[in-house]
């Protein structure tokens, strides 16, 4: 046999440049380092979908165009299934995003430090990468937003056929302020994409802005509010010639049975996910005040997670501090403005003492 690989062609050269995107997945006690929900999905649920699976012909292709889970999906948001586009898991669909309006030739705009997959997909559609910066306080400001949207030819590479923005922002977890969206929606030459993977924990959705922009499209999943993290549905609201270019880029019966009965039963228990995001939210400010007294700097969060400089400590010490006491968070430290900064998730309440406690010792 001939050396391995040695008939190979090499990856194609953007994907040699990838680094990947992973957060580590080390076997702790403690995990708050993906912005899970800390709790499993409503036993209900389990109970109606265990019971309805008897239902499901899995000898059969799936509907291809998920027009039931598509239609409950749009209900929550009072629009049509022809304005919903689901897949699996909210990357998935930023991936289809980048596929229909990206690709080679074309620029994506990002104003970090945000949710390094919006660069990273990107990129491996074959974009180049605008990268703005946000300001002392992490927002987006007016003058870097003309620099980052202005800056050349229409759809080149210095001018976004794609904006990125996230609210709540991950890692930062503040929501954009609405003037922010508004400004970006009204001045961007191209798509706009709000990602709202918090978006329950904030106090205003851009999706209230989609009437009146048809360049506007709002990503959500199930994988965080919903506590379906295993699930892997994402999805977009967005004007209807928008999704049906969406479903251009997307392999046939791309969205599974089992995960588009699962969705819809999902979507009838509102109420719980609404209770839950209001625990979290709770426990969060608990968390906050708790880093407060530690002498760290928690910076403000409209989500599941809250970002902290390790003052006066290194991060990826104390990050490893804390791997050794089986506690799990995300090191953000090499992102831009992020040099001391940790990201925890807001975990049950024990496990969020846990982490407490063992940041105590990492800093002692
Ligand atoms: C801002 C943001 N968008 C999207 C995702 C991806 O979520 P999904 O599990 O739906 O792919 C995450 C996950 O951490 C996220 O933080």
């Amino acid at each position: 046999m001939s050396s391995p690989g040695a008939r190979r062609p090499a990856p194609r050269a953007e994907v040699a440049l990838m680094a990947g995107y992973h957060s580590p997945q080390i076997d702790v006690a403690v995990r708050l380092n993906t912005n899970e929900a800390p709790e499993p999905p409503p036993a209900a649920l389990l109970d109606e979908l265990c019971g309805a699976l008897a239902g499901v012909s899995l000898n059969r292709y799936p509907d291809r165009e998920a027009l039931e889970l598509r239609a409950a999906v749009g209900a929550q948001h009072g629009v049509g299934a022809e304005h919903v586009y689901c897949a699996n898991g909210s990357n998935e669909v930023l991936q289809a995003i980048c596929l229909a309006y990206g690709g080679a030739g074309r620029s994506a705009a990002v104003f970090e430090p945000s949710y390094a997959l919006h660069p990273h997909i990107a990129r491996l559609t074959g974009m180049t990468v605008i990268e703005g910066a946000r300001d002392e306080e992490l927002l987006v400001d007016e003058s870097e937003l003309a620099r980052v949207l202005t800056a050349g030819g229409r759809f080149g590479p210095a001018d976004p056929a794609i904006v990125f923005l996230c609210s709540p922002n991950n890692p930062t977890g503040r929501a954009e302020p609405r003037d922010t969206v508004e400004r970006v929606v009204a001045s961007a030459p191209g798509l706009v994409v709000v990602d709202e993977a918090y978006g329950q924990f904030a106090r205003w959705s851009a999706s209230e802005l989609l009437p009146d922009n048809p360049h506007l499209v709002v990503v959500r999943t199930f994988s965080k509010t919903w506590s379906l993290a295993g699930l892997r549905l994402g999805y977009a609201i967005a004007d209807a010639e928008v999704v049906d270019a969406l479903f251009r880029v997307t392999l046939p019966y791309h969205l599974d049975a089992v995960k588009q009965l699962a969705g819809r039963l999902a979507l009838r228990h509102v109420d719980e996910m609404r209770e839950r995001v209001a625990r979290i939210s709770a426990e969060r400010e608990r968390v906050v005040h708790a880093l407060r007294a530690l002498g760290l700097r928690p910076f403000p969060s409209d989500a599941n997670f809250v970002l902290f400089e390790v003052t006066g400590h290194d991060a990826r010490e104390v990050w490893r501090s804390l791997v050794r006491q089986s506690v799990l968070v995300r090191d953000v430290s090499g992102f831009p403005r992020l040099a001391r900064c940790l990201r925890v998730t807001i975990g049950t309440a024990a496990e969020d003492d846990a982490f407490l406690a063992a940041l105590g010792v990492a800093l002692s």
